[in-house]
């Protein structure tokens, strides 16, 4: 079955962005761990990128008609993006909120989540593994 793993803003710089906060591996790196982590669990991993708020609505529309079970990286529109929370809302199959650094460790901004009570739950400060235990928890849950 699939698995759609969708990021929102400045993800496809990670490697080159603020590598003290995010580390060094790349977008491409990401990609690749996900359909590892994917193969070896059975899952046909989609993983998607993009800095456009509708976009990424429309992608999670798309998830919400199939069922289809996601990872979500919504980078900064996690602090204030209702429509991104909205659009969560509708679906009914598995959404695992993810981070790479632990937002709450972080500036104050960052310590709101306003897609964190309509997601099944969240990871976050693992690094890009924190991607690898999300699939794991939908493989395991979904
Ligand atoms: C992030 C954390 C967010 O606060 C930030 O805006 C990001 C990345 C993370 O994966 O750690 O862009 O979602």
């Amino acid at each position: 079955r699939t698995v759609f793993v969708f990021n929102g803003p400045n993800l496809s710089r990670l490697g080159t962005r603020e590598p003290d906060v995010y580390g060094a591996e790349t977008f491409e790196d990401l990609e690749a761990l996900c359909r590892r982590t994917g193969r070896d669990l059975g899952l046909t991993v989609d993983v998607r990128q993009t800095d456009d708020e509708a976009e990424l609505v429309s992608w999670l529309h798309e998830a919400a008609d199939g069922a289809v079970p996601v990872v979500l990286n919504p980078a900064a529109f996690t602090h204030y993006s209702y429509a991104l929370r909205d659009a969560i809302a509708q679906r009914t199959a598995p959404l695992i909120e993810v981070h790479i650094s632990n937002p709450a460790a972080r500036e104050e901004f960052r310590h709101t989540s306003v897609v964190a009570a309509v997601a099944s739950g969240t990871i976050a400060g693992f690094g890009l593994r924190s991607y690898e235990l999300a699939l794991r928890a939908i493989a395991e849950t979904a």
